[in-house]
């Protein structure tokens, strides 16, 4: 699968991680920076990342901030992304499953290097289950137009 990544100050460490699990996966990833430890703007980042998967570069994104909150908000203003900010397994899990969401936000000040690695794999492993969710989800639809 081809995977946008990307990070501010806040998740460098993070970023770096799931840059070598998902390469070491087999997949293709695309590093949007940063890549050493100097103080950027999320939004700048998150930009990149998402119009990567407008253009459909990439299916997917990771994005990693100190919060993880920052990241997902900037990701969100994006037509046709939709972000989820997770700190634990269920709501990785689900957001793919029920959202069919295409970026996934973490915090590197939330959570620890091993936490975020499962939910990464979590995200990236999960299909959208359809079905009743897909009505739903073009409503968000129409509310972006
Ligand atoms: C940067 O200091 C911090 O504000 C950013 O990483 C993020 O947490 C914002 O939501």
């Amino acid at each position: 699968m081809n995977i946008a990544l990307g990070c501010d100050h806040g998740g460098l460490e993070h970023k770096n991680a799931i840059l070598k699990q998902l390469t070491d996966m087999g997949h293709n990833v695309a590093d949007f920076g940063i890549y050493e430890n100097t103080s950027v703007d999320y939004p700048d980042i998150a930009k990149k990342v998402c119009e990567s998967i407008q253009k459909g570069e990439n299916a997917l994104g990771i994005l990693v901030c100190g919060t993880g909150i920052g990241m997902s908000i900037a990701a969100n203003k994006h037509k046709g992304i939709r972000a989820a900010a997770c700190s634990e397994h269920f709501s990785a899990k689900y957001t793919r499953l029920h959202n069919n969401s295409n970026v996934l936000c973490l915090g590197g000040r939330v959570i620890g290097v091993g936490t975020a690695l499962e939910l990464v794999d979590l995200f990236v492993n999960t299909e959208f289950e359809g079905g009743r969710h897909q009505k739903r989800i073009d409503k968000i639809s129409e509310i972006e137009k």
